[in-house]
């Protein structure tokens, strides 16, 4: 049950912050700040001066070849050298960086110091695997010290990493493996979820069998179960054998600023997921500053971002952007209920968490527990409150603000993607807030709303959302599909912008309200899934003939799976064969892939091309009006 009944639909009210974060803020003056952004290639190259650099850029932008953008052009820099060794020096040396917290109440704590050492081995280690720099390396983890010392050691030796979320399937993990040709896998026994451990081992060692590239699969014993003693691909190592001996001292590769760092799989319109391609510096550039004046990073700060680092809000936030800042950064294994809904808030209360940061998909779902658990904890220790990943409607926003924000702490409702890299809309701690709203472009970014000739829509009406400059942590490509990378982002809309694929609308005072995608990928629980993924899991399904799926509104998930299937001769949906398709779909996909309704049909809306016209079911199942349908066959 929601315990705020006094919310209205539409939430009026403006939330100012108070005289304890205005003096703490480390951009003062919002305007200000905007109109410095407005020369972004100067704000941009300005802010590239907190790194230690091997050799500083010649050359901030270059835009010679749109849109293959380059920045720092000429600078030599390391990621974990910024992130770990810079820190040695300094009094940060043996001061805890990473804080690994799970739902069973075990904890390991990792100086700054400590890191480096372990860092260090893991990379002597791959090395001595043969690991150079440009080579692959798939991570297959859970929430674990040792992902973000894998990460991290990769970083440090140049090799790219891209790691498959833990919750996805044997055949994702193959595809991603795959298509990213990597040398080595890096994955676990397990991983706990609600008082269970979730085997992992089953599905790296079903998904080897298919993934010739891999030379060595480096196990960690993580959860102490279920390590097969058989060496199915006869490929394994233990993460911890590995770092037996290994010297302790690794010097950090000198990377050019545009080389890769990493790879990281998203869904989009097609059924085949998309290597959005990050390079070095610029990536370094957006996170740390993003995360420094969004949530005013200040010595002293425990920072908490929930996400996995299966997704980009862990690989920027849970990891580089903190680690970069010299912060102390909280690693969560687990649910957020378990062993009961005041997990999370017994975790803030516990360590004294300052800067928390979570998804309104897991507010809603809190929210329906009431607020007695949060008011068994004493959150007096939070200052700065986040989300990211979908629109937060106004009730979860003032749920948060009042149970969890005690009223004293502003929400930073942070819109970014994948493509992004770092917080693209966002306010700042000093800026006026409006519920559901990402307010306006952070300094250094101009976003629009634009119609599909590129033309700004007028205020209050809804467009495309696009960004109209090149910034430093944008996506470079797509991993071998530069046409695709080309078609998505920057043909869309005319202009040469990059259109997100987000429909938005702006208020009189320049504010966005995103109102979800324009594309066909659906938003589950805050998670990127695409329609045509979907569907043909579905089709592998001897009893499917045809499918198409739509994304339908869920009071906690945002967004829920509606398929219409049509099926081969003498298969009929009942019950039974309802929970089998959930079940394949589930396997075929992961659990990301939430199943509302299934509906059996006998045809579906199609282009005279063939196409399904996802945007008639979608219309229909709403009872809105179909639009134009002149290019419907039936
Ligand atoms: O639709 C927008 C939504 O999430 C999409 C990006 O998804 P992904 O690449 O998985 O990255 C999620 C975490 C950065 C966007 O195109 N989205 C993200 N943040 C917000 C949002 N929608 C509304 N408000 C947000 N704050």
């Amino acid at each position: 049950m929601v315990d705020d009944t006094d919310v209205l639909l539409k939430e009026k009210r403006i939330f100012k912050p108070n005289e304890i974060i205005l003096g703490k803020a480390i951009i003062k003056d919002w305007e200000e700040e905007i109109e410095k952004g407005k020369d972004y290639v100067n704000y941009w190259a300005d802010k590239a001066e907190q790194f230690t650099w091997f050799k500083k850029p010649e050359k901030t932008l270059d835009d010679s070849n749109k849109p293959f953008f380059k920045w720092y052009v000429g600078g030599k820099i390391n990621l974990a050298y910024n992130a770990v060794d810079r820190w040695i020096e300094t009094d940060k040396r043996n001061q805890v960086a990473i804080l690994y917290v799970n739902e069973r109440g075990e904890e390991e704590k990792l100086t700054y110091y400590e890191l480096y050492r372990k860092v260090n081995k893991f990379a002597n280690a791959l090395k001595n695997l043969g690991v150079k720099k440009g080579d692959k390396v798939s991570v297959y983890l859970p929430m674990c010290p040792e992902l973000i010392i894998s990460l991290l050691a990769c970083t440090k030796l140049g090799a790219i990493h891209s790691v498959v979320y833990s919750g996805l399937s044997v055949m994702a993990l193959v595809e991603r493996v795959n298509d990213a040709e990597a040398k080595i896998l890096i994955t676990s026994d397990g991983t706990y979820r609600r008082g269970k451990v979730i085997d992992l081992k089953n599905v790296a060692d079903e998904a080897m069998l298919q993934c010739s590239s891999v030379e060595t699969v480096i196990v960690v014993k993580h959860t102490g179960t279920s390590i097969q003693t058989s060496d199915l691909s006869g490929k394994e190592v233990f993460f911890d054998t590995l770092m037996e001996g290994e010297p302790a001292e690794f010097e950090a590769e000198e990377m050019d600023a545009e080389d890769t760092l990493f790879l990281l799989y998203t869904s989009g319109s097609t059924g085949k997921p998309k290597g959005v391609v990050h390079t070095t510096a610029g990536y370094m550039v957006g996170v740390a500053t993003t995360l420094r004046n969004v949530f005013n990073i200040h010595d002293g700060d425990l920072w908490w971002c929930t996400a996995d680092v299966g997704w980009i809000t862990g690989h920027s936030y849970v990891i580089y952007g903190p680690l970069l800042l010299g912060s102390t950064t909280l690693v969560y294994e687990g649910a957020p209920d378990y062993p009961d809904p005041g997990a999370w808030w017994n975790i803030v209360e516990k360590y004294g968490v300052t800067k928390f940061y979570t998804a309104p998909t897991a507010i809603r779902h809190l929210m329906r527990y009431g607020k007695k658990y949060p008011k068994k904890y004493n959150l007096s220790s939070l200052k700065i409150l986040g989300t990211v990943g979908e629109p937060i409607n106004p009730e979860a926003w003032i749920w948060y603000h009042k149970n969890i924000g005690r009223e004293q702490c502003p929400i930073m409702d942070t819109w970014w993607q994948t493509e992004t890299g770092s917080y693209m809309i966002s306010p700042l701690p000093v800026t006026p807030l409006k519920p559901g709203s990402a307010t306006r472009s952070l300094p250094g970014i101009e976003a629009d709303v634009v119609d599909r000739d590129g033309k700004p829509v007028p205020l209050g009406k809804g467009g495309h959302l696009v960004i109209k400059n090149p910034w430093p942590s944008m996506l470079r490509t797509l991993y071998k599909d530069e046409d695709r990378y080309i078609n998505t982002y920057w043909k869309e809309i005319p202009g040469c912008v990059y259109a997100a694929g987000d429909i938005a609308r702006k208020d009189e005072d320049g504010y966005f309200w995103i109102q979800g995608r324009s594309d066909d990928v659906l938003k589950i629980a805050g998670h990127r899934i695409g329609t045509s993924e979907v569907e043909s899991a579905f089709v592998s399904h001897p009893a499917v003939a045809e499918a198409a799926v739509i994304g339908k509104s869920d009071p906690i998930k945002g967004e829920v799976i509606k398929a219409f299937l049509i099926l081969r001769e003498g298969y009929n949906l009942d019950t039974k064969l309802i929970e089998e398709l959930k079940k394949h779909v589930r396997h075929e996909l992961g659990p990301v892939a939430v199943l509302g309704a299934i509906k059996q049909v006998d045809s579906l809306p199609k282009t005279r091309s063939g196409k399904i016209m996802r945007r008639v079911l979608r219309a229909r199942e709403l009872g809105e009006d179909l639009g134009d349908t002149s290019t419907l066959e039936e």
